[in-house]
Formats: structure tokens, C-alpha cells, sequence
């Protein structure tokens, strides 16, 4: 086990709801009917989840110890994890603005979920490729034994934003529910080696 250990399965869970987002998202585009309750709780899990939970946890205690482990957050993966996380947020926040308008039907507010969430899809995969593949490697050299064994019981014991473990029960329970529906299999790994050089970045 390392600091990065229960962050990259974490991983795994988001990459399995947004894999459900963009079945989603696809089908809502060929017109083949618009799924509210899954955007609805897709919307809910990467808020409350990708969001709350597992940005916060890198944020709060992670990119931190990184910084003082003398990498610097300016210029460098910490700060481009950071305004991708941003990103995500605006994302979020599009999505929820036209939720209820489209699932009463307003097929404006229907494009904009869909086109936000296939956004939210693209830049989390690209994302979690970056940290997986190299942020992480570098976090598990830098960090010393302790710091590992700190963060660690950081994560479970001081979760950020009033989250306890019931938290992490019930969207991994979702998660479950998300993939049941649209037959996704939640244990496939997902992520891959990738590099700082695509999406923009
Ligand atoms: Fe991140
Ligand atoms: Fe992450």
C-alpha cells in the first residue's frame, strides 16, 4: 500500500459511472431516448464522489505533500491535475443547471447535459490517465515511508468536505447500480499509462 493506493482504485469506480455517462450520452445523441435518472445520478456520483470525495482527498492531502516533497504546484502536473479538476467543476455545474429542464423534456437542456457530460467523460478519462500513469508513479518515489502511512489514515479518518466512510458505502453502492443498468462490468480496469502532452494540456 502506498498514498496513491486506494486513490487509483477510486479511480477505477469513476472511470466505471463515467463509462455509464457516456453510454448515456450516446444514446441520447442517436435519439434513443434520454435517460434522466441515469444522468441524475451520474450528476449526483461525480459531484458528491469524483468531486467531493476523491478530488477533495487529492487536494486536501495528496497534491499538499507533494508540494512540500518539493515538487511545485505552479507549472508543473500538480497545477495542471488542479485546473483539470476546475474543469470538471464547471462541467458539473452546466450539467446541473439544465438537469430538471431536461428530464421534463426541453431537448435544449437535453444537449446541453449531454454535451457537458460527454465533456466531463473525455477530461476525467484523459485526467485519471495522467495521474495513474505518471503523477502517482512520481508521488510513490517522492514521498517518504511516513508520508505514505500519513496520508494513508488521512484519507480514511479526515475526509474532506463532512464525508465519512458511509459516504464512499453508498456511491460505490450507486456505482453498482449505474453499471447493473447499463451493463458494464465495475471491476475492468480502465485506466492506462498516459501522458501530459494530450487533451490540451
Ligand atoms: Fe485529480
Ligand atoms: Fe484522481
Amino acid at each position: 500500500m502506498t498514498a496513491t493506493t486506494a486513490l487509483r482504485s477510486e479511480h477505477e469506480r469513476i472511470l466505471s459511472v463515467i463509462a455509464c455517462l457516456r453510454l448515456a450520452g450516446d444514446a441520447a445523441r442517436r435519439k434513443d431516448g434520454f435517460d434522466a435518472d441515469t444522468f441524475r445520478q451520474g450528476l449526483d456520483f461525480i459531484r458528491n464522489y469524483a468531486d467531493a470525495w476523491h478530488h477533495a482527498k487529492e487536494e486536501v492531502h495528496l497534491f499538499p505533500a507533494l508540494e512540500a516533497a518539493g515538487m511545485p504546484r505552479d507549472g508543473g502536473p500538480v497545477g495542471v491535475m488542479l485546473h483539470e479538476h476546475e474543469i470538471g467543476r464547471s462541467h458539473i455545474g452546466v450539467m446541473a443547471e439544465h438537469l430538471e429542464a431536461a428530464a421534463e423534456g426541453d431537448d435544449p437542456a437535453r444537449a446541453k447535459v449531454v454535451e457537458h457530460a460527454l465533456a466531463y467523460a473525455d477530461l476525467l478519462e484523459a485526467h485519471i490517465q495522467k495521474e495513474d500513469g505518471i503523477l502517482f508513479n512520481m508521488a510513490d518515489q517522492v514521498l517518504p515511508p511516513e508520508e505514505h502511512e500519513r496520508l494513508e489514515e488521512a484519507y480514511r479518518t479526515a475526509i474532506p468536505n463532512g464525508a465519512d466512510a458511509d459516504t464512499g458505502t453508498r456511491y460505490e453502492e450507486l456505482a453498482r447500480t449505474l453499471c447493473e443498468r447499463w451493463q458494464i462490468d465495475p471491476d475492468e480496469r480502465r485506466s492506462l499509462p498516459g501522458g501530459f502532452g494530450c487533451h490540451g494540456t
